[in-house]
């Protein structure tokens, strides 16, 4: 199997990944590479996380192509019927990013805004992504950023009922997946510097949402200003989603931007290992989000109970950084994470059998046993 992985490694480098890659990777390796976002079963783990690689109709169609499991949608601020955005100070441009090496890995520098052109706009991207998803082409899920009020200041409603509801008759049938973001920004802001706050915001907010219409939902958990305890304190506040992304990028107050890498993943990794085994009972899906760049970084999230992971910047790199030489920057990158002899999901699942962490059943591997077993008491 090293030397089938050497030469599949070899030979997708020079002729893009089939879409099909996961049905390859389960005839030749023995190795089911099925995982789970929002209860929708997927080809395999890797997603694309919400931002500047899901803006248009082109990216999706490009993604849909290279065969990625699934991409969220670009944040969109909410707005009521009359198209008021009490977080409006989101909705605009973003400063031109710039992909550099942060502690020994890459980050993107990001501000943390959202969608900048009409509503209308983005109703369109969302159709688009209903259609791309039913026709099996690509799982797309749109992500919104609703209003988050003061203690003691009520939700405006408003903007919950226009924006959810839009999106539900945009995307169309049979149900709404969404994302809701808690952007990183926040923990910059005055309005994050207070606990009991952002606990009502991620306890109360899942109930606005389901209030205006059906909607599987998937809350991105922000990494806050504080400790590991209230990190985990946030993730059961958090438990009325269907699903949690843990966890959003960190905050660099001195400049003003959020940022990922090895730091990022690290502090999500820390958390994660006492969120599970079993250690919070009733948490939802988890699906994985920082600093991956490589398959053996997303087998570290599913040992610690993530079923699927978002990478952004991996999908952002320059060209150069990728080992394949041909096909689109997604079918680079999924090259890359799959088929890597040394750090792919193939070698790390062979290297777990190895070791005895992971076992085959009805003569394979499973990738979704890794996140059973860690719910299971080890
Ligand atoms: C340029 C850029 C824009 C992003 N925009 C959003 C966004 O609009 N909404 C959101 O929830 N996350 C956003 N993110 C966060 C990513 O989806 C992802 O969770 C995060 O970058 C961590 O993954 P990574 O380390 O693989 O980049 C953005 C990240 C980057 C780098």
């Amino acid at each position: 199997m090293r030397a089938q992985l050497a030469t599949d490694f070899e030979r997708f480098k020079q002729r893009a990944l089939p879409r099909d890659f996961p049905s390859h990777v389960r005839e030749a390796y023995g190795i089911d590479l099925t995982a789970r976002y929002l209860g929708t079963t997927i080809p395999h783990p890797i997603g694309k996380g919400s931002g500047q690689l899901s803006l248009n109709q082109g990216q999706l169609e490009v993604d849909a192509e290279a065969g990625l499991a699934f991409a969220v949608l670009k944040t969109v601020i909410a707005q009521d019927a009359g198209g008021a955005q009490s977080m409006a100070a989101w909705a605009i441009h973003e400063a031109k990013m710039k992909v550099e090496r942060r502690g020994g890995g890459w980050t993107v520098t990001w501000k943390g805004r959202g969608w900048d052109r009409s509503f209308e706009e983005y109703l369109a991207l969302a159709r688009v992504g209903g259609d791309l998803t039913r026709d099996g082409h690509l799982l797309v899920v749109p992500s919104v950023k609703y209003h988050l009020p003061r203690l003691g200041e009520p939700f405006k409603d408003s903007e919950y009922a226009f924006t959810t509801r839009a999106l539900a008759t945009a995307w169309g049938e049979p149900l709404l997946l969404l994302e809701k973001d808690f952007s990183p920004t926040l923990a910059g802001d005055a309005l994050a510097g207070e606990q009991a706050q952002i606990l009502r915001w991620l306890r109360e907010v899942p109930v606005r949402i389901r209030a205006q219409a059906a909607v599987r939902l998937a809350v991105k958990v922000m990494n806050a200003r504080f400790d590991d305890d209230f990190q985990m304190e946030m993730v059961r506040a958090a438990s009325g989603a269907d699903a949690l992304i843990v966890f959003n990028r960190l905050f660099d107050p001195a400049r003003g931007v959020a940022y990922g890498g090895p730091e990022l993943i690290e502090r999500n990794l820390r958390v994660l290992d006492r969120l599970t085994p079993g250690a919070t009972p009733g948490i939802p899906e988890l699906s994985g989000t920082g600093g991956i760049s490589s398959g053996r970084m997303i087998l570290e999230y599913a040992r610690r109970g993530c079923e699927s992971v978002q990478l952004h910047t991996f999908f952002q790199l320059p060209l150069d950084e990728y080992a394949a030489t041909d096909g689109s920057r997604t079918q680079r990158a999924l090259h890359q994470l799959v088929f890597d002899p040394v750090d792919g999901l193939i070698a790390g699942m062979l290297a777990l059998e190895a070791q005895g962490v992971l076992e085959r059943r009805g003569g394979e591997l499973h990738f979704l046993d890794l996140a059973a077993n860690a719910h299971h008491a080890r």
